[in-house]
């Protein structure tokens, strides 16, 4: 199928993306911003889904959606199967990227860093917030190996449904949470004429360095610059 057609018009160059028009010189908040407006936004059916990337030690990407659930100055939360090939690759190379796309909005933000787990309290806690049955799902799944049919896997649910009828739902030890504490955080604004805006935050270790004519102090260890887009 030929898709060289297809594009769509982005907005007007008076809706520039300009650094005046940055909530705070801090991209978690900057984050919070858009994130907000992204909710409110009609258009999208789930602000919290991010593309994960992550690495192999031998340099292989691999990507594919999660779900964030949490944000704060110390960075972004997803929990997972630590067995999956993403928690595999994670135990080996801890460092990933995260991409959000709000189509509606003409907006993506790139984040990257490096990653840990979260202590088991919090991953308890996250599991037992959830419904029963994403609970007796995560248990259900041993993530990224290979089954034979779906039968397996309504088979194995109905046994534990039967199992944990009366008794709350074991966490597997196998599940659980990452935070990702972001070193660049990317805020692309989508324009007319290709002429997109690129605003990139940096954390810079360190603040005696002098900075480039082209480089702002951000707060704290931030500092944010211009890139071509
Ligand atoms: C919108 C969306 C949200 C998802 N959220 C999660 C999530 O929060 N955690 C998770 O482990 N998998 C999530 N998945 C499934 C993953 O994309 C993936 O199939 C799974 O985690 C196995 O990935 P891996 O084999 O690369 O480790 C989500 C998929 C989609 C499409």
């Amino acid at each position: 199928m030929d898709l060289e057609g297809l594009r769509k018009e982005y907005r007007g160059d008076t809706e520039a993306f300009e650094e005046q028009h940055l909530v705070s010189h801090d991209p978690i908040e900057q984050f919070q911003a858009w994130f907000q407006e992204a909710r409110q936004c009609p258009g999208i059916g789930e602000v919290n889904a991010m593309c994960l990337a992550t690495c192999s030690r031998d340099g292989k990407p691999s990507a594919r959606m999660v779900l964030l659930k949490g944000f704060g100055k110390d960075g972004f939360r997803f929990f997972t199967n630590h067995e999956s090939r993403k928690g595999r690759e994670l135990e080996s190379n801890p460092f990933a990227s995260l991409v959000f796309y709000w189509e509606p909005l003409s907006r993506q933000v790139r984040v990257e860093g490096s990653v840990r787990r979260l202590p088991e309290e919090e991953s308890e806690r996250y599991f037992y917030s959830r419904p029963r049955s994403s609970q007796i799902g995560a248990v259900v799944s041993r993530q990224s190996s290979v089954i034979p049919d779906r039968e397996y896997l309504r088979k194995r649910n109905a046994e534990l449904e039967e199992k944990f009828r009366d008794t709350p739902v074991p966490k597997p030890h196998y599940w659980g949470g990452y935070i990702l504490e972001p070193e660049v955080v990317e805020f692309w604004q989508g324009q007319t004429n290709r002429l997109h805006d690129r605003i990139v935050f940096r954390r810079l270790r360190d603040r005696s360095a002098p900075l480039g004519a082209m480089t702002h102090p951000g707060h704290g260890d931030w500092v944010y610059e211009r890139f071509s887009p």
